[in-house]
């Protein structure tokens, strides 16, 4: 089945919708989602959006591009981060005129809250940066941008799961996905496709991502020529729920709740003087993991306490109603009263398929885009978050570069011509499911998964070194062996659920052995990327991006510049 649009969007979080917007009414535009739209990941988004607004103190967007290049440890892309943080207040104000309901000031103003690394006169003290709707910011993002698309007709192609990219004459013609619903495969033939799938965080045991984020938009990509961007940088969230992993917002920190070990004592005070409990996440993540290590866990144990007790009912009813309402609902605890048992979880890969400042993907170091191939939000790296991202900077990411990946897509349809699909366009995707639901193996896709997350948790997550990045290796060998064995019991067509994992965890392991083997090589430590072995950022050799491509030999690598404009790399203390 051979469908045609002008322009195709993989993913209906608050990338594609804004990429989607810009298109609606000069193009003829779909949305292929995995899942209902209004479901996507951008959904969970708690704490805020950054934007320089200084509506509840001085604030300039100078100052949010020098917290977010010194947070990601020098290797974002400067001329990035200045479009990220010019553009962030017009988009926010974009928002507020389709209605979404900010949360205000007693003046009407859109109220603002403080967030880890957020500075005001280049990293002095906390400023109040962080836009919030209560803490359902990305959830009132998501149904804001939804309406909007409903409004200007946009086409939804909903539970349609993305398997191939089409390339012709090194363009790209379209993409190949399977309806849920049916176990139809189409193919959709366009001139332009925007991918913005969303991250891949399901490749850890313990991760605030929900079960659909398992790289599909990345590994698709990866499988096609395209290579992945700096993905061994992979940021832990201090506070999730102990052992599930669920979020519970950094808006909790903005608004005065305190990390605790077993001593009851406010260990943030020795590893960030100045910013406390509000210093980057890659710090404050590692900081956790040395009190437990050291010993100093609740009770002996791998987890540390978020203490809201002092916060009062007034403030957790009225800004962090979502986050109080979890914790009673998963470990039956109220925040007002008891702290709460929490672990740095798997939040959000850095990495992704590298962009240029319109959101086309580029092929090499010398930034050759292929033509009609675009990404934007966690999917992608236009390099604004480098080694670690700030909070509330995913956010801005989705609807700024969403919506300049969208608005350079739609002069694109306007002016090229379709690239010819491929013959027999389905072929590798149709063979890939006849395989997964024909195979008479005997392993299933979920013990295989099981095993993945628990070996990347302890070997390569917020600490690694060469031998346990070297074991996970090795251990992938032996899963991609044993997933060449693997069986799916259901062979029905209608929402074959079990098939989708097959396919999800042969995407999980393709990027977890990017992660792995960039880890391995990049011998320093830099944001999130942090090696035992080689404990110190090591500028003169590694201050550049990974370009990571997949083929016969494994992975391979090559090195881009970071693009350096306004702020020379810094020792970076907080
Ligand atoms: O903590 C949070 O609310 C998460 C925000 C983010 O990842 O940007």
């Amino acid at each position: 089945m051979v469908q045609r649009y002008d322009a195709v969007i993989v993913g209906a979080g608050g990338a594609g919708l804004m990429a989607a917007l810009q298109l609606a009414g000069h193009a003829n535009v779909a949305v292929l989602s995995k899942l209902y739209p209004t479901r996507s990941h951008t959904g969970t988004a708690q704490g805020g959006i950054g934007a320089a607004l200084g509506n509840e103190g001085e604030d300039h967007w100078e100052w949010h591009m020098f917290d977010t290049i010194k947070g990601g440890d020098y290797l974002v892309d400067q001329d990035a981060a200045e479009i990220l943080c010019r553009e962030a207040v017009e988009t926010v104000y974009d928002l507020e005129h389709w209605g979404l309901p900010f949360s205000r000031t007693p003046e009407g103003k859109i109220a603002q809250r403080p967030f880890g690394g957020h500075t005001k006169e280049y990293g002095k003290s906390p400023v109040r940066r962080a836009c919030y709707a209560a803490d359902r910011t990305g959830h009132m993002i998501l149904q804001t941008c939804y309406q909007q698309c409903i409004k200007n007709q946009v086409h939804f192609y909903d539970e349609y799961h993305v398997l191939d990219l089409l390339v012709s004459d090194g363009r790209c013609a379209g993409v190949v996905a399977i309806c849920l619903a049916t176990g139809e495969i189409h193919t959709f033939h366009a001139k332009a496709v925007i991918f913005a799938a969303g991250g891949c965080g399901r490749m850890f045991r313990v991760t605030s991502n929900a079960h659909s984020l398992t790289g599909d938009g990345m590994a698709v990509v990866l499988r096609n020529g395209v290579p992945i961007e700096d993905m061994e940088f992979f940021q832990f969230h201090p506070t999730g729920i102990y052992k599930m992993g669920i979020l519970l917002s950094e808006a909790a920190r903005g608004e005065g709740a305190i990390l605790r070990n077993k001593d009851g004592e406010r260990f943030m005070e020795r590893y960030a003087p100045s910013l406390l409990d509000l210093a980057p996440r890659d710090l404050t993540s590692r900081a956790m993991y040395r009190e437990i290590r050291e010993g100093r866990g609740i009770g002996g144990k791998n987890y540390l306490h978020l203490d809201m007790t002092h916060l009062g009912a007034e403030v957790l009813d009225k800004k962090l109603p979502d986050i109080t309402e979890f914790v009673r609902t998963y470990l039956g605890i109220d925040p007002r009263t008891e702290p709460v048992p929490i672990q740095p979880t798997a939040h959000y890969a850095m990495g992704g398929i590298p962009t240029d400042l319109d959101g086309r993907v580029i092929m090499d170091e010398r930034n050759t885009p292929m033509p009609g191939l675009y990404a934007a939000g966690e999917v992608a790296c236009v390099s604004v978050h480098g080694a670690n991202r700030l909070g509330t900077n995913s956010l801005v990411d989705i609807l700024v570069f969403g919506r300049r990946s969208g608005r350079h897509a739609a002069r694109f349809v306007q002016e090229s011509d379709w690239a010819p699909l491929p013959p027999n366009p389905d072929e590798w995707a149709s063979g890939q499911i006849n395989r997964l639901r024909n195979s008479i193996g005997q392993e299933r896709a979920v013990d295989i998964r099981d095993v993945l997350q628990d070996e990347m948790m302890e070997k390569a997550s917020v600490f690694r070194d060469a031998a346990s990045l070297t074991a996970m290796s090795e251990k992938l060998k032996e899963l991609r062996q044993r997933f060449a064995n693997v069986k799916v019991e259901d062979k029905g067509t209608r929402y074959n659920t079990e098939l989708l994992e097959a396919v999800e965890l042969e995407n999980l392991l393709d990027l977890a052995e990017v992660l792995v083997e960039g880890a391995l090589v990049r011998q320093e430590s830099r944001g999130a990327h942090f090696r035992e072995d080689f404990p110190t950022r090591d500028d003169a050799n590694w201050l550049k991006h990974t370009l990571a491509y997949r083929g016969e030999k494994g992975v391979t690598f090559r090195y881009k510049p970071v693009t350096i404009t306004k702020f020379q790399p810094q020792e970076r203390k907080y």
